[in-house]
């Protein structure tokens, strides 16, 4: 039941260590590869938004009318949204960047939010949430959650 999940975040996490590449690229004073990292924004910005956030929304959904840590849960969806917020940011900082408006210095620790923010989410509900998922949701609902949200194309 978990695989998709699960899937979804290897490709994300995948991801996210190739910009971690390009971000100590940028600590240790090099050029990173900027048309890389734009790619990479873009499909953590794309991919989330457009197929794990809605999936993982209808199961959390489902979740916080059974479980008993609502609050963690909740916690999580309003993460998504926030997420994507700090995805834009990023994004509007690395062209900033690119373009010599602001210096490496001043979007470093941005970056590391960004990257530290983006695992842990994950790791949270690898921990806490999956766990749930699988006592929680039959496996006719998550067919149905699943076949709501389709799989990534481009
Ligand atoms: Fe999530
Ligand atoms: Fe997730």
């Amino acid at each position: 039941m978990l695989t998709r999940l699960l899937v979804e975040h290897d490709h994300i996490l995948k991801t996210l260590n190739l910009l971690e590449m390009q971000f100590l690229d940028l600590c240790r004073g090099g050029t990173p590869d900027f048309s890389l990292m734009r790619s990479i924004l873009e499909y953590i910005q794309e991919y989330p938004e457009q197929i794990h956030h809605p999936l993982e929304d209808r199961i959390y959904s489902i979740l916080l009318e059974r479980v008993d840590d609502v609050e963690l849960i909740q916690e999580l969806i309003a993460e998504h949204t926030e997420l994507e917020t700090e995805t834009r940011k990023i994004r509007e900082s690395l062209k900033l960047l690119e373009s010599g408006v602001v210096s490496p210095e001043d979007i470093m620790k941005q970056l590391s939010e960004f990257l530290i923010r983006q695992r842990q989410h994950m790791y949270i509900e690898e921990e806490k949430v999956h766990p749930l998922i699988e006592s929680v949701l039959t496996k006719e609902e998550w067919e149905h959650v699943q076949l709501a949200v389709p799989l990534y194309k481009r």
